[in-house]
């Protein structure tokens, strides 16, 4: 069952009701959290799977079985990443043998992008009931498909939550001590990126820039330039601070080089981090301590064995 709504619409309050409810009747229950920025299984900026396991059942006291690192702590910044994860999740649930799997979704329905945000989760959950928990008619653009579908069944409820019960500031500091709880006795581990594959920002695929092309951009920038590779298509650096997009194009012209991909090291430090393992599996998340692209290392803080890691994904949240 997959509950769609938007933000404070009382979606997590039902799921958690339905989780209640089903535990009684003596199934197996697993609940997918897509909201990745409340997260309520699993640490931000993920999508989680969770066990049921007793009542009182607050998602937040699934144990976690499974993760994907989407990056981004709204789903607007990460469609893809978003709609990937909540398939695998469902997959996942599926391969354990869960009876009931109650999909958690993120307030995103308006427009277009919640419109095609929402589909492609239902396309590839293929739930068995689409919930939607509506005010006025907010969802009916994403769920008036469904309204013969059969599967799935489609549920059209009122929205009993209440408006605004959550400001920014208390969303954030929320995220704040979930990473806290999820990342309580890590350890700080230096990853061998010959081993391991940075797969977000892709860097360390092409020819590395000379010394003295590293310093011809460093003079136009004003500033260090950590890091410079070339490869079909163009030129991709790391410059120690974000720059702007008019200093971008004069970094490239001095290379000679268009288009020219610019990081900033100081985004990138600080970063949450998804760290895969075989069969592309999230095993779990860090947070980025240091990159240092010439020696081929990144420092990251982690509860996951290094040995166990074979991708490294560096996301755009951060710890906050
Ligand atoms: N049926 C209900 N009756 C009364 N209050 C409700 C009901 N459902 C939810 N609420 C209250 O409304 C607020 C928002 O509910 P909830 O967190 O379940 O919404 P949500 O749709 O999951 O929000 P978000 O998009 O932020 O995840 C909470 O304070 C919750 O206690
Ligand atoms: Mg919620």
């Amino acid at each position: 069952m997959l509950v769609l709504g938007e933000t404070d619409a009382g979606k997590t309050t039902l799921v958690t009701q339905l989780a209640n409810a089903l535990l009684a009747t003596g199934h197996g229950v697993a609940i997918v959290d897509a909201d990745p920025g409340q997260s309520e299984i699993g640490p931000p900026a993920t999508i989680g799977l969770g066990r049921v396991a007793r009542p009182p059942a607050r998602p937040a006291e699934a144990t976690l079985l499974a993760l994907h690192f989407t990056g981004v702590t709204s789903a607007a910044a990460n469609t893809l990443g978003t709609v990937v994860g909540v398939a695998r999740m469902v997959e996942r649930a599926r391969a354990e043998g869960f009876a009931h799997v109650l999909v958690d979704t993120s307030g995103l329905v308006t427009g277009e992008l919640g419109r095609a945000l929402k589909q492609a989760k239902i396309a590839l959950a293929r739930p068995d009931a689409v919930v939607a928990l509506q005010r006025a008619s907010e969802c009916e653009h994403v769920v008036r498909p469904y309204e013969r579908a059969h599967p799935p069944m489609l549920l059209r409820l009122p929205a009993l939550g209440v408006p605004r019960s959550r400001s920014q500031a208390e969303r954030r500091q929320r995220r704040r001590s979930a990473l806290a709880r999820y990342l309580a006795g890590a350890r700080r581990a230096t990853l061998a990126l010959d081993r391991v594959a940075l797969r977000a920002p892709p860097l360390l695929l092409g020819t590395p820039l000379t010394a003295p092309e590293l310093a011809r951009v460093a003079e136009v920038l004003g500033q260090d330039v950590v890091w410079g590779e070339r490869r079909a298509g163009g030129v991709t650096i790391v410059t120690a601070e974000p720059i702007a997009e008019a200093e971008a194009r004069a970094a490239g012209a001095a290379l000679g080089a268009r288009p020219l991909v610019t990081h900033a090291r100081s985004d990138l430090v600080g970063a949450l981090a998804g760290l895969e393992g075989a069969g592309d599996e999230t095993l779990g998340v860090g947070v980025v301590r240091d990159v240092d692209l010439a020696g081929r290392t990144l420092t990251v803080d982690l509860t996951v064995p290094d040995e166990a890691i074979v991708s490294v994904t560096i996301g755009r949240a951060r710890e906050e």
